[in-house]
């Protein structure tokens, strides 16, 4: 069952800038985020809640819990730890095997309009008949998962579900909304906690608003 609207956390801009100088930032960052959105602890406090939420909503048929890379990466990792953890519908603990899947769709901050999914035909194949959760860093216009849902779909999987970190509060969504959200976030380029901007800022904790120096340093 989808999540109402009001069970994810608004990360509104002014009440949630956390400033720099209060939580460690790699040196090699300084300058190039402008403030923190999500401060690591928070983010993993957060995902221990959607790891109990997203469980309890199965049954114990194994799941195939699918890693969106490269930026769903770390959520992907903690994600599954907390639901190896957690209790399912009967209160029991919840088969999992897990895959991963490459998608493209990004140069600098704007989306190139061609989705790439790395999957060979045959493991495409193998998802008949499964239960599939697909696990995300961020929803921004909705373009990447909704080709990649429309994609998937031929396949004839059991159920598809998808858990995104972050959901981007940005005119440009195409309306779509994943199953399960941690945080909305402000329509700024977010980067950090496997979120990247051009392959960098992934070995930042915290999610943090990108600065014009970071963009122009790292711009393709
Ligand atoms: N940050 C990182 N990756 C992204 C974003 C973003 O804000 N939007 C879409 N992919
Ligand atoms: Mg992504």
């Amino acid at each position: 069952m989808p999540m109402e609207q009001s069970q994810w956390i608004d990360v509104v801009e002014d009440k949630f800038k956390y400033q720099l100088d209060h939580f460690v930032i790699p040196g090699h960052y300084k300058d190039d985020v402008e403030s923190i959105l999500i401060p690591h602890g928070l983010i993993m406090d957060r995902i221990a809640k959607l790891a109990q939420i997203i469980t309890s909503e199965y049954d114990s048929e194994r799941i195939v819990v699918c890693c969106v890379l490269k930026g769903g990466h770390q959520f992907f990792s903690d994600l599954v730890n907390y639901m190896k953890k957690a209790l399912n519908k009967q209160g029991k603990t919840l088969p999992m095997t897990l895959d991963f899947i490459r998608v493209k769709s990004y140069e600098n901050d704007k989306s190139t309009g061609k989705v790439h999914v790395s999957m060979s035909e045959k493991e495409l194949q193998e998802l008949k008949g499964k239960n599939l959760l697909l696990v995300e860093d961020i929803i921004d216009t909705g373009n990447t998962m909704k080709k990649l849902l429309e994609t998937l779909d031929k396949y004839e999987p059991k159920s598809v579900k998808v858990a995104s970190l972050l959901l981007k509060k940005t005119p440009l969504s195409c309306g779509y909304v994943p199953d399960y959200v941690g945080f909305a976030v402000p329509d700024l380029f977010v980067v950090g906690y496997c979120l990247d901007y051009n392959d960098i800022f992934r070995d930042l904790d915290h999610i943090c608003a990108i600065s014009e120096v970071g963009k122009s340093k790292y711009a393709a």
